[in-house]
């Protein structure tokens, strides 16, 4: 069966976009799925996590086979399958992407379908492809992102009261994209990230921020959420899975619960950890003393 296609975006950086990316990509994975991550950021910071090779010094990227006739002659070149990252392959960014969006922007007739064209050719290889969005909500690099999704995840801070504003420009933006460009595309899913409850303040901001999204209609907020974690920061720089730099601690299970939960809502895979009752465990436990 073809991939689906999971594009994570929210024009607000550091909301964990390439956290979840490949920590969702890597507990897809432990579940038997075959995950292609595309790195669609010129900051190229899931490749730099993903990648042996620094990612300034790839030969090829993914801007490369965007801008190919045939970018299945190339991809043997550009794909990397050992990423450490169990069953996970990569599509690699650098910052010559910026570059070769401006060149697709001004040069190319269909600008906006150019990765569709190569995830048209490598769909059958994987259960999901999951790409990385630079933050903003703009440009030819956003627009073949969503031109080749299946469902929209979009990370929101817990504790930021700004999260619901933003959170309806990408709403917004993920409609016009919907009528102008891909009219298949799912109603788009919002994952709560950085869940603390550590103050009375904080558990407000979720409370509020959970009920508001669960208003909404053109949005269905997940059932699991990732708490607020070091051990988050630390994989991250040790360049390892969440799952494997502490396996056995609440920040893996809390990776473990949204893998699961998205391979059912969006593999339509029989969920294997629970139905949801764990996630409110998750809501309510900041993990740094794990
Ligand atoms: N659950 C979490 N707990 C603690 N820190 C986290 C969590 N998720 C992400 N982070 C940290 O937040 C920072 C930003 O995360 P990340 O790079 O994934 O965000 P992003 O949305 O991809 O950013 P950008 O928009 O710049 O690409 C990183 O230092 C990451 O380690
Ligand atoms: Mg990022």
């Amino acid at each position: 069966m073809a991939a689906k296609v999971i594009v994570m975006i929210n024009n607000k950086g550091g909301v964990g976009k390439t956290t979840l990316t490949t920590n969702l990509g890597d507990g897809l994975g432990r579940l038997g799925n075959n995950i292609l991550v595309i790195d669609l950021d010129p900051q190229g910071n899931s490749s730099s996590l993903l990648s042996p090779v620094n990612p300034e010094r790839l030969g090829m990227n993914v801007g490369d086979l965007m801008m190919a006739d045939d970018p299945l002659i190339h991809l043997g070149k550009c794909l990397i399958e050992e990423t450490g990252f169990k069953r996970v392959n990569l599509l690699p960014a650098n910052l010559r992407l910026d570059i070769q969006a401006e060149e697709i922007h001004m040069k190319m007739f269909n600008a906006s379908f150019r990765l569709k064209k190569v995830v048209d050719e490598v769909k059958d290889l994987y259960d999901y492809i999951i790409i990385d969005c630079p933050p903003r909500l703009s440009g030819v690099l956003l627009a073949n992102a969503l031109a080749c999704a299946d469902h929209v995840i979009v990370p929101i801070e817990s504790g930021d009261e700004f999260s619901i504003s933003g959170l309806e420009n990408v709403l917004v933006y993920v409609s016009r994209a919907k009528s102008q460009l891909n009219p298949e595309m799912a109603t788009p899913f919002c994952l709560m990230n950085k869940v603390s409850r550590r103050t009375l303040g904080a558990k407000q901001t979720e409370h509020a921020l959970r009920t508001r999204v669960s208003e909404k209609a053109d949005i269905e907020l997940l059932e699991t959420s990732i708490p607020e974690s070091v051990q988050a920061k630390n994989s991250l720089m040790a360049r390892t899975p969440i799952i494997s730099f502490k396996d056995n601690t609440a920040i893996a299970d809390a990776i473990r619960d949204p893998a699961d939960e998205v391979n059912h809502r969006v593999g339509g895979k029989p969920r294997v950890r629970g139905t949801g009752h764990k996630s409110k465990s998750n809501e309510s436990t900041r993990v740094d003393a794990a």
